[in-house]
């Protein structure tokens, strides 16, 4: 059974509430809050303001994926818009450790997310600090790509380091994510998915979310 975290990215930005109120009277187990500042990667999505308004209606918790360069700069403020899990990108930071430390002095469970070319292998020395990993399956920075295939060969790694260290982080996989390759991604490690385009374009985005809970 897969965690389901829908991305908010893919909802109708004029009926946040709305669909924020759907998603709390769904199957799903946290929502996915994508933040983007248009230098980490080249889009812009949103920021604290409607990282807070999500927050006012959320019932399940606030799954922040900050895009953003020097995350440091900004993770009290959005440990205030209500981020339960606050996950920066490893490309993003110079002081990964430091920036975990401080993550978890606000109280806030640290991830750290990984762009399609970068390794497992360089978490290796801060995975036990680590509430979750992000794999992402395509480049950060929109909605609706390709899923990348070499993502099952990286969960299965990361999933074998994690048993040989005996951590107990949660694999979670974002981009692309859809029902024809959740059930890999699950068998190869993969506790919790991430999809936008896929729940919010479907038809029943209430039922996608329990069908995609099943794998
Ligand atoms: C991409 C974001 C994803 C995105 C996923 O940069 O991190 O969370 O919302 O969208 P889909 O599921 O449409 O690929
Ligand atoms: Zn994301």
């Amino acid at each position: 059974m897969a965690a389901v975290a829908p991305s908010i990215l893919a909802a109708d930005f004029a009926n946040l509430q709305r669909d924020v109120e759907m998603l709390n009277n769904s199957e799903a187990d946290y929502i996915h809050v994508d933040i983007m500042d248009g230098m980490f990667v080249p889009n812009i999505s949103f920021g604290l303001p409607v990282c807070e308004a999500i927050n006012r209606h959320a019932k399940k918790p606030l799954d922040v994926h900050l895009m953003i360069e020097q995350p440091d700069r900004y993770l009290e403020n959005f440990r205030d818009a209500g981020a339960s899990i606050l996950t920066v990108h490893y490309e993003a930071c110079t002081h990964l450790h430091r920036t975990i430390q401080l993550i978890k002095e606000l109280g806030v469970k640290p991830g750290v997310a990984l762009n399609p070319h970068t390794p497992v292998e360089v978490l290796s020395e801060i995975l036990p600090d680590l509430s979750l990993v992000l794999i992402m399956s395509v480049n950060p920075g929109f909605g609706g790509q390709k899923f990348i295939e070499n993502t099952y060969r990286k969960i299965y790694k990361l999933n074998y380091m994690r048993e040989e260290l005996g951590c107990d982080f949660k694999i979670e996989v974002d981009g692309g994510v859809n029902n024809t390759n959740a059930k890999l991604l699950v068998e190869n490690g993969a506790d919790i998915l991430v999809a936008g385009s896929f729940v919010f374009n479907s038809a029943n985005p209430f039922e996608t979310i329990a069908e995609l809970r099943k794998n």
